[in-house]
């Protein structure tokens, strides 16, 4: 479902003219439902790789093929439905909106679709989902009212309201202590085994790594398997 053929991307550096190399030929195959990790050491990539699978970013050369499509070759208004119904995104800073409730930001995503479903219908998911990770008392508070792996539990949600093919997650548990992050992690191996969304996760937790399909670490602009961590 999602293919990167020498994926690259370069900065520009002052006073260099070639620019920084930060990915270099990555050529990638991830299947539906699979769930993969992607380590490495800060500044390697990481994020402008997710970014890029996740059309946030372009790269500089190569392909990024989803369903078969290539992203190069969408325009905006076709990217930006990719990005709202075909892929989630969880960030390490959830970014809700602190004036809405829990609920109401669970929402948002749902708001983009002129010819979404009844509002009804995405109110039964967002419910349902919250209910699933333990967050059914708390759907009339604000995220200032939460704890921060409350938060990052919502901004989950969130990003499966519109039950997404794929799921990216960049440091999810990067802000929260060891049970909070165990407890993100537990609930996103949950999710990728029962809704079958494929999940790419960038992060340093080892227990999130353990559990996932694949390892495969970043370093000097390439990607390789990486076995056992
Ligand atoms: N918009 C940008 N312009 C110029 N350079 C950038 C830009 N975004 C990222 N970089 C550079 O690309 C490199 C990789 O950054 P990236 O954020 O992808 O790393 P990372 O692996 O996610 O690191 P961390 O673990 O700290 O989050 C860094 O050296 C960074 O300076
Ligand atoms: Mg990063």
């Amino acid at each position: 479902m999602l293919e990167l053929v020498d994926v690259g991307k370069s900065y520009p550096a002052p006073g260099d003219t070639a620019g920084v190399r930060v990915l270099k030929d990555i050529t990638l195959k991830v299947e539906k439902g699979q769930s993969l990790v992607i380590v490495g050491p800060s500044g390697s990539g990481k994020s402008t790789l997710l970014n890029i699978i996740g059309a946030l970013d372009r790269p500089t050369h190569g392909h990024v093929l989803f369903d078969g499509k290539d992203l190069a070759g969408l325009d905006e208004i076709e990217l930006a439905r990719i990005r709202n119904k075909e892929i989630g995104f969880v960030f390490q800073l959830h970014h809700l909106l602190p004036q809405c409730t829990v609920l109401e930001n669970v929402l948002v995503p749902t708001l983009a679709d002129k010819n979404r479903p009844s509002t009804k219908e995405f109110s039964e998911r967002a419910k349902s989902l919250l209910e699933r990770v333990g967050l059914r008392d708390f759907m009339l508070y604000r995220p200032g009212e939460l704890s921060g792996g409350q938060r990052q539990r919502v901004a989950v949600v969130r990003a499966l309201i519109n039950s997404p093919k794929l799921l990216l997650a960049d440091e999810p548990t990067g802000s929260l202590d060891k049970d909070a992050s165990e407890n993100i992690a537990d609930l996103l191996i949950e999710l990728n085994r029962s809704e079958q969304v494929t999940l790419i996760v960038v992060t340093h937790s080892l227990k999130l790594a353990e559990q996932m399909g694949q390892v495969m670490e970043l370093n000097d602009g390439l990607l390789e398997s990486r076995s056992g961590t």
